[in-house]
Protein backbone atom coordinates (compact mmCIF):
# COMPACT_ATOMS: atom_id res chain seq x y z
CA UNK A 1 0.00 0.00 0.00
CA UNK A 2 1.28 3.79 -0.74
CA UNK A 3 2.37 6.25 1.45
CA UNK A 4 1.69 9.49 0.78
CA UNK A 5 3.32 12.97 1.95
CA UNK A 6 1.61 15.85 2.12
CA UNK A 7 3.13 18.81 -0.36
CA UNK A 8 0.69 21.82 -0.52
CA UNK A 9 -2.43 23.25 -0.35
CA UNK A 10 -4.53 23.45 -3.53
CA UNK A 11 -4.33 27.04 -3.97
CA UNK A 12 -0.60 26.56 -3.62
CA UNK A 13 -0.48 25.60 -7.63
CA UNK A 14 -3.20 27.62 -10.08
CA UNK A 15 -4.98 25.72 -12.69
CA UNK A 16 -2.58 26.08 -15.74
CA UNK A 17 0.51 26.18 -13.24
CA UNK A 18 3.49 23.59 -11.73
CA UNK A 19 5.65 23.17 -8.91
CA UNK A 20 8.37 20.69 -7.94
CA UNK A 21 8.96 19.12 -4.32
CA UNK A 22 11.27 16.78 -2.71
CA UNK A 23 9.38 13.51 -1.26
CA UNK A 24 11.33 11.06 0.12
CA UNK A 25 14.75 12.61 -1.64
CA UNK A 26 13.19 12.21 -5.20
CA UNK A 27 11.98 15.87 -6.84
CA UNK A 28 8.76 15.20 -7.87
CA UNK A 29 6.69 17.94 -10.07
CA UNK A 30 3.04 18.80 -9.42
CA UNK A 31 0.85 19.98 -12.12
CA UNK A 32 -2.97 21.49 -11.92
CA UNK A 33 -4.61 20.25 -15.26
CA UNK A 34 -8.62 21.37 -15.90
CA UNK A 35 -8.63 17.71 -14.65
CA UNK A 36 -7.08 17.76 -11.61
CA UNK A 37 -3.49 17.62 -10.38
CA UNK A 38 -0.94 15.27 -11.50
CA UNK A 39 2.74 14.03 -10.87
CA UNK A 40 5.47 13.19 -12.41
CA UNK A 41 9.38 12.68 -11.97
CA UNK A 42 10.81 16.42 -12.63
CA UNK A 43 14.03 15.46 -13.82
CA UNK A 44 13.95 15.77 -17.85
CA UNK A 45 15.56 12.65 -18.81
CA UNK A 46 17.80 14.02 -21.51
CA UNK A 47 19.95 16.49 -18.87
CA UNK A 48 18.22 16.74 -15.89
CA UNK A 49 16.28 20.10 -16.29
CA UNK A 50 13.44 20.34 -14.14
CA UNK A 51 10.44 19.64 -15.90
CA UNK A 52 8.03 21.85 -14.05
CA UNK A 53 9.53 24.87 -14.86
CA UNK A 54 9.24 23.80 -18.28
CA UNK A 55 5.92 25.18 -20.72
CA UNK A 56 2.42 23.28 -20.11
CA UNK A 57 0.85 22.65 -23.33
CA UNK A 58 -2.64 20.49 -22.75
CA UNK A 59 -1.60 17.69 -21.06
CA UNK A 60 2.15 17.48 -22.09
CA UNK A 61 5.20 19.17 -20.40
CA UNK A 62 7.62 20.85 -22.57
CA UNK A 63 11.24 20.84 -21.42
CA UNK A 64 12.45 24.09 -20.96
CA UNK A 65 15.93 23.37 -22.32
CA UNK A 66 15.78 21.05 -25.42
CA UNK A 67 11.69 21.48 -25.48
CA UNK A 68 11.15 17.64 -25.14
CA UNK A 69 7.61 16.71 -24.75
CA UNK A 70 6.32 14.48 -21.48
CA UNK A 71 2.67 13.52 -20.93
CA UNK A 72 1.73 14.50 -17.39
CA UNK A 73 -0.91 12.13 -16.84
CA UNK A 74 1.29 9.18 -18.49
CA UNK A 75 4.61 9.81 -18.08
CA UNK A 76 5.14 9.02 -21.69
CA UNK A 77 8.13 10.81 -23.31
CA UNK A 78 6.63 12.05 -26.57
CA UNK A 79 9.89 12.54 -29.13
CA UNK A 80 9.32 9.43 -31.02
CA UNK A 81 12.54 9.98 -33.38
CA UNK A 82 14.93 9.99 -29.78
CA UNK A 83 15.27 7.26 -27.91
CA UNK A 84 14.67 8.48 -24.62
CA UNK A 85 13.29 7.27 -20.88
CA UNK A 86 9.83 8.01 -19.99
CA UNK A 87 9.00 9.56 -16.81
CA UNK A 88 7.32 7.89 -13.69
CA UNK A 89 4.07 9.15 -12.98
CA UNK A 90 2.53 9.24 -9.30
CA UNK A 91 -0.89 9.16 -7.39
CA UNK A 92 -1.62 12.36 -6.04
CA UNK A 93 -5.05 12.56 -3.58
CA UNK A 94 -6.82 15.99 -2.81
CA UNK A 95 -8.56 16.04 0.72
CA UNK A 96 -9.88 19.24 2.11
CA UNK A 97 -7.81 21.22 0.03
CA UNK A 98 -5.03 20.16 0.96
CA UNK A 99 -2.54 17.95 -2.03
CA UNK A 100 -0.73 14.80 -1.36
CA UNK A 101 1.65 12.73 -3.74
CA UNK A 102 2.13 9.21 -3.49
CA UNK A 103 5.96 8.13 -2.62
CA UNK A 104 5.89 5.12 -4.79
CA UNK A 105 5.72 5.41 -8.71
CA UNK A 106 2.58 4.04 -10.29
CA UNK A 107 3.12 0.65 -12.12
CA UNK A 108 3.07 0.88 -15.85
S1 LIG B 1 17.17 18.74 -20.65
FE1 LIG B 1 15.10 18.41 -21.07
S2 LIG B 1 15.00 18.19 -23.23
FE2 LIG B 1 17.11 18.46 -22.81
Amino acid sequence: MSEFQLVCKTTDIPEGASKCFEIMGKMIGVYHLPDGFYAIDDPCPHAGASLARGCIEGDVIHCRIHYWGFGIKDGLCREQEIPVDNVNTYEVRVENGDIAVSTTPRQR
